[in-house]
């Protein structure tokens, strides 16, 4: 088993990262596991270079205090490793532009932008190059990355098919509950680090009163019944979600076990304040010593290194291209 995934440092980490894909990041990091910062892939939005500079160093500080351990898996920053866009480039000669114009979250953010970068309908590409120059088994992400996915097994496939078999096929783990976590405000959109409101989304480092306001306020229903049910209950069922990933419990359990919503939501609080209160006080510890954390990614660069080019040299001789 060979793990890797990744996230963006476009903004502060929330709660949906961290039940979608970092906890469980977490908790195979025993396996022979590589976890990336992806700055890369926010030069796609419009970010201004000091704000990706301290992001990426914030975010690197926040998925080691989250729990990740750089002696057990090797956690490394993206553009350290420059083979990840040297693949890119083989990978975008093999991908089609029809099948990355279909993509989903591309047609949404484009929607949205005028003058869109050409990286921005790239990106799934890059995401392959980053899953196959490790060899990668399994990809730990949230639901929202599905399609990504599926992208680059299908880049794996066609490569391996066209020039030989150089790449394994990933395949996807995405968690049974917390795989998608909704906006608080508007269940009916996931949260997200760009188009969620304040109100609709959780900071993995929010404190504990504005934990406790926005759980408050999330939105729900009138008809006052404890009930797991995302067709009718969108807002209700979120919270049972959230709740049931940090409890590692199901949903339909924790609802039958509330006649209110009130009740319910003060527990969710707790619990939430319970798992986020000693990720902000480690992340606040870690961000003291930023020369530790330099030499941190140094070191991840330096294991990821090796694999990546070794990928990246048998890829590029299989395409003919000279070493
Ligand atoms: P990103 O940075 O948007 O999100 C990081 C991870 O968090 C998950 N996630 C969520 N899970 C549940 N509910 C939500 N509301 C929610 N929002 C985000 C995402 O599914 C993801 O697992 N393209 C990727 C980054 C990437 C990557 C990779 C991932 C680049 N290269 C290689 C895996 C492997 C992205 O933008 O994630």
């Amino acid at each position: 088993m060979r793990i890797l995934s990744g996230i963006q440092p476009t903004g502060t980490p929330h709660l949906g990262n961290y039940l979608g894909a970092i906890r469980n990041w977490v908790a195979n990091q025993n396996e022979d596991s590589l976890y990336c910062v992806v700055d890369l892939h926010s030069l796609t939005g419009d970010i201004d270079p000091a704000t990706l500079n301290a992001n990426t160093r914030h975010l690197f500080a926040a998925l080691l205090a989250c729990g990740i351990d750089h002696d057990k898996c090797t956690l490394f920053i993206q553009s350290q490793v420059p083979w990840h866009s040297q693949l890119n480039w083989l990978l975008e000669c093999v991908a089609s532009y029809g099948e990355l114009k279909r993509m989903t979250q591309f047609k949404e953010k484009a929607d949205r932008q005028s003058g869109y970068r050409v990286g921005l309908l790239t990106y799934p590409v890059l995401m392959a190059a980053d899953i196959l120059l490790y060899q990668t088994t399994h990809v730990p992400v949230g639901d929202d990355q599905r399609q990504h996915l599926e992208l680059a097994r299908e880049l794996a496939e066609r490569f391996n098919n066209r020039y030989g078999q150089t790449f394994v096929v990933p395949e996807g783990m995405v968690p049974q509950f917390g795989g998608r976590v909704m906006d608080l405000q508007e269940p009916i959109r996931k949260m997200s680090k760009s188009v969620s409101s304040p109100q609709g989304s959780i900071d993995l480092f929010e404190s504990e009163s504005s934990i406790a306001k926005k759980i408050k306020r999330a939105v729900t229903d009138t008809d006052n019944e404890v009930k797991y049910d995302w067709e009718s209950k969108r807002g209700l069922s979120n919270l049972l979600d959230i709740f049931g990933a940090l409890t590692n419990r199901s949903p339909v359990e924790i609802a039958a076990s509330y006649t209110r919503y009130g009740d319910l939501k003060a527990d969710l609080t707790e619990a939430l304040v319970e798992t986020l209160t000693p990720i902000r006080l480690r992340y606040e510890d870690l961000l003291s010593d930023p020369a530790e954390l330099a030499r941190l990614a140094t070191i991840g660069a330096g294991k990821a290194e090796p694999i990546a080019a070794e990928t990246y040299r048998r890829a590029s001789a299989a395409m003919g291209l000279l070493s």
